[in-house]
């Protein structure tokens, strides 16, 4: 695998490969890789000729600067496990080559991105399709891979693929977890001991709750996992939200939509871990 640090050589890599009429996947990451961005990884290489995974620690969008700060850089482990999944390219630029001047775009996908992570993390939407649109005007891949885990990111990157006419098609892969339900996330090493056992009653709430939604109204869901966040310990709930899975607005009853996913943010200590839950698809 080639590590590459710049737009400019990157493209004359990738040129002469499409020149040749290679299909190129793009995997875009913030780094500290684990078995979930593996998985992104290993699909885009079965469906593509050439696979680039990108590895930059977006600063655009996070809007809490020690959040940034603290989030995980591991990129020697990093470009061992793309080496490992047989990723062609890392591309890992600097601030600098991504943002040689202060990007004043603005991406706005209402109603996708008011809601949850959009009400809770303002201009962090508008920083993803920054930092996204520039990988794919780098990359112009063909095909771009992105975890269900950010679902609601997921749903937006849709939606400016869509509005921006990006001649490239979106692949949403499922969340995948680790042994015990916890979903994977970079931020999971930064819990500690305790925390993580904790952490671990955010899955197991969700998965009880579709057991509990078969019998039970949307309100009294909401409330199920409400309550059972509340009684945890360690865990802080930031939103629970039951929405249409397409259109990201809030439900009121099961028969409003054939898609209902649960959404949620939880703080586990300093660490915000986000999950979600399918409810009828
Ligand atoms: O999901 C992520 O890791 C990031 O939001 C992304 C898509 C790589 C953009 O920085």
């Amino acid at each position: 695998m080639k590590i590459v640090h710049t737009i400019n050589d990157l493209q004359s890599e990738l040129s002469q490969l499409k020149a040749q009429g290679k299909m190129v996947g793009l995997v875009p990451t913030m780094g500290a890789l684990h078995a979930g961005h593996a998985s992104l990884v290993k699909r885009s290489v079965a469906e593509n000729d050439v696979t680039v995974v990108s590895i930059f620690v977006n600063p655009t969008q996070f809007n809490d600067k020690n959040d940034l700060e603290k989030y995980p850089r591991t990129l020697k482990e990093d470009c061992l496990l793309l080496d490992e999944c047989g990723a062609n390219f890392a591309f890992v630029p600097s601030v600098a080559e991504m943002y040689p001047e202060p990007d004043t775009r603005q991406f706005s996908y209402a109603p996708l991105d008011t809601v949850m992570e959009g009400a809770f993390r303002p201009g962090h939407f508008n920083g993803v399709c920054q930092i996204v649109t520039k990988l794919f005007d780098a990359v112009l891949p063909h095909r771009a891979y992105f975890g269900e885990k950010d679902f609601q990111q997921l749903a937006i990157i849709r939606e400016m693929v869509r509005q921006e006419n990006y001649a490239l098609e979106i692949i949403g892969c499922p969340i995948v977890r680790e042994a015990d339900g916890l979903a994977m996330s970079s931020r999971n090493t930064r819990l500690s001991y305790e925390e993580r056992k904790n952490a671990l009653k955010i899955s197991q709430t969700l998965f009880e709750s579709r057991t509990f939604a078969a019998e039970h109204t949307v309100a009294e869901t909401k409330q199920f996992v409400e309550d059972a966040i509340a009684a945890a310990p360690g865990l802080e709930l930031e939103y629970f939200q039951l929405v249409d899975g397409n259109t990201l607005q809030p439900i009121s009853a099961w028969d409003e939509t054939t898609y209902a996913v649960g959404c949620i943010t939880v703080f586990c200590g300093e660490v915000r871990l986000i999950d979600n839950i399918k409810y009828k698809e």
